[in-house]
């Protein structure tokens, strides 16, 4: 019973929104994409910018001074911010160079090197 009255709550609710909120909807529909390539790009311009390719290759494969294979990487989000920032063998460390927000947008962009 409790449950009915939540569900006909949620149809009513929907059905105010869709009659007032048509054009605001369609607004953000066409919002969403752009917002999505704006959060994926600033980590491969990191990853430009910090000049990781040189070693990693632009794809993540080249292993310039034994550079690990970024496309096949199992690390962590964690294990990947914390090697971007302090480095690891042959790996300088990047947390003067970078922002925490830059490390972690290029840690991301670490998973697109691994869809390709
Ligand atoms: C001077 C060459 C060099 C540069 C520049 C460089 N790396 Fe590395 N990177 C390495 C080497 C070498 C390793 C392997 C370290 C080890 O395990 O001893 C490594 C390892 C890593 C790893 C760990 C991956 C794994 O699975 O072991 C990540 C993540 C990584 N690098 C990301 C980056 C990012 C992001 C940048 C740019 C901000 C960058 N690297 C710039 C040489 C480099």
């Amino acid at each position: 019973m409790k449950n009915n009255l939540l569900v006909i709550f949620a149809l009513l609710s929907v059905g105010l929104w869709a009659c007032g909120g048509n054009e605001k909807k369609a607004e953000t529909t066409i919002k969403t994409p752009q917002k999505t390539v704006a959060k994926v790009n600033p980590g491969k311009s990191v990853y430009r910018k910090a000049a990781c390719g040189s070693c990693h290759g632009t794809d993540g494969k080249k292993g310039m001074y034994q550079a690990s294979d970024l496309s096949t990487t199992t690390m962590t989000m964690e294990e990947r911010t914390e090697i971007i920032a302090n480095g690891k063998g042959n790996m300088n460390a990047f947390k003067d160079v970078l922002s925490p927000k830059e490390i972690s947008q290029v840690a991301q962009y670490i998973d697109q090197l691994k869809e390709k």
